[in-house]
């Protein structure tokens, strides 16, 4: 049986195949002209895969010249009635994500990593949010509860100018989560130009494990994107051709590190992506993802995150004192490198042998099967779940709130010239994988997922409980983010 590496090998192989036939049925007379006039059709330039793998000409980057810094934390300009009150203007800056070069992106309160903000489990948090840019956008919470008004609904928009107060209650567990744009059919271009930052939820539970706090917790924004010879994005390419990989905003940074244990959040913000990290074969040590920590840690070589996943690794530099650098890959790609210090460290942390059990899984009344795919008769392409593209004022899935449910979400991508993969993501709740192809799960799916790789023609089988105060309108979708702006999003109700 195939290894997840192994099948996003395949994947990534097979994907070669891909635009010369996705091209050639393009050039197919009439094609073009059955696109349907939905808005998705005014976004071509969200094509991503389906553009022709014509690389600009970027900026050379010389790796490891430029330090990682870790994203600032936010203030709260309030904490009064013990709520933590932040204010973050959505503006555009211009950013160096290669040094020399200016980028213009937009941000979150001028930092491209936006700031993090870290709440406590408990204590809610209320975000104002101002946009200063020429385009709507709206912040989704990724892997928040939080109720519909504060979910970054695509429709929910904040116009240029405009003001709204996001309201999180921070009533779940400690995890690491994210904040990003979630506009209407715009969701990849404004991530891809700087619309994401972290949001850490901390806990007392957590606090006692003594893992690595601190200065030693770093969170770490992984993505890519394809850059231009003055630096500018250039957004609507192949994927393939996104090239300057950056770590918390910079490309290919070195980070100087102590000789002692660190806690690195993984997030993998690129678009379409499938980081597989690893330190070259070195032991690290899996503590968590993205709903928090595992029931154990797992000694790993390698953890893979698609778009929107998160995994936590501890990394022991010990070993390393003064020894050369360390580099973090992707595959085979250096795109870290860290710098150990010579001198030894006292290191009070620990990696206790049991982290924190997970929710039981509750008893299932209801099975349902979800599909994804890509309509690739139709230029541009559009991205279906259950055979439909996203239409926001149709309730694709209604679930009963306190329900659990099992999902079989199946990658219906059939035909092998198209092997798409699809990294299935669910608002409002974690979930548990239970299955997948067929088989039972991955040793990397275990723990609270809000968002699972379904490899090309797979199937993933999760099991939720809508165990929520809140009940009204969310979503499901892809989290490649041009496919789900090209669509492959549903409307899931949560009713009372
Ligand atoms: Cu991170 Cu609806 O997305
Ligand atoms: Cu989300
Ligand atoms: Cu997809």
């Amino acid at each position: 049986m195939f290894n997840r590496r192994q099948l996003l090998a395949l994947g990534t192989a097979a994907a070669t195949g891909v635009v010369a036939t996705s091209l050639s049925k393009a050039a197919t007379p009439g094609a073009s002209a059955a696109a349907p006039a939905t808005d998705h059709a005014a976004h071509l330039a969200a094509a991503g895969e389906f553009a022709p793998r014509t690389a600009t000409s970027g900026p050379v980057v010389t790796p490891f010249t430029q330090c990682m810094p870790v994203p600032p934390v936010l203030v709260p300009t309030s904490t009064a009635g013990g709520v933590d009150a932040y204010t973050i203007e959505v503006r555009p800056a211009d950013v160096e994500i290669v040094p020399g070069l200016q980028t213009p992106a937009y941000t979150y309160a001028g930092h491209f990593t936006g700031p993090t903000i870290r709440a406590r489990a408990g204590r809610p948090a209320t975000v104002a949010v101002t946009n200063r840019l020429t385009t709507p956008t709206n912040v989704h919470l990724h892997g928040g509860h939080v109720a519909p008004d504060s979910d970054g609904h695509p429709m929910d928009q904040l116009v240029p100018g405009a003001t709204k107060v996001y309201e999180y209650p921070n009533a779940q567990r400690a995890a690491t989560l994210w904040y990003h744009d979630h506009t209407h059919a715009l969701e990849a271009d404004h991530v891809y130009r700087g619309l994401h930052g972290f949001y850490l939820i901390e806990d007392p539970a957590e606090r006692h494990l003594d893992l690595p706090s601190g200065d030693f917790d770093v969170p770490i924004m992984l993505r890519n994107a394809e850059l231009d010879a003055a630096g500018a994005f250039v957004f609507g390419g192949h994927p393939d051709n996104r090239t300057v990989i950056m770590a918390n905003g910079k490309a290919q940074p070195y980070f100087p590190v102590a000789p002692r244990r660190y806690r690195f959040r993984l997030l993998n913000a690129a678009l379409k992506h499938v980081f597989v990290l690893g330190l070259g074969g070195a032991e690290m040590t899996k503590i968590g993802t993205d709903g928090g920590l595992l029931p154990a840690p797992v000694p790993v070589t390698e953890v893979a995150i698609s778009s929107g996943e998160r995994a936590e690794v501890v990394i022991d530099f010990a070993a390393w004192a003064g020894q050369g650098p360390v580099y973090l890959y992707d595959g085979a790609n250096p795109i870290i490198r860290f710098d150990v210090a010579p001198r030894r460290v006292a290191d009070r942390s620990r990696v206790p042998r049991t982290l924190r059990s997970l929710p039981a899984l509750g008893t299932p009344t209801v099975e349902r099967t979800l599909t994804m795919s890509m309509d690739m008769t139709l230029r541009p392409p559009i991205g279906l779940m259950n055979g439909r593209p996203y239409d926001p004022v149709r309730a694709d899935v209604s679930v009963r709130r306190g329900a659990t449910e099992i999902w079989n979400v199946v990658n219906e991508d059939l035909d092998p010239a198209f092997p798409f993969d699809h990294p299935f993501h669910m608002h409002l709740m974690q979930f548990q994988v239970i299955g997948r192809d067929g088989g039972p799960p991955l040793p990397e799916d275990a723990g609270l997922k809000d968002t699972v790789y379904v490899g090309p023609r797979g199937t993933v089988r999760l099991q939720v409980t809508f165990d929520t105060p809140f009940t009204g309108e969310y979503l499901a979708h892809c989290h490649f983010l041009e496919h789900s702006a090209l669509g492959m999003m549903l409307r899931m109700d949560v009713l009372p």
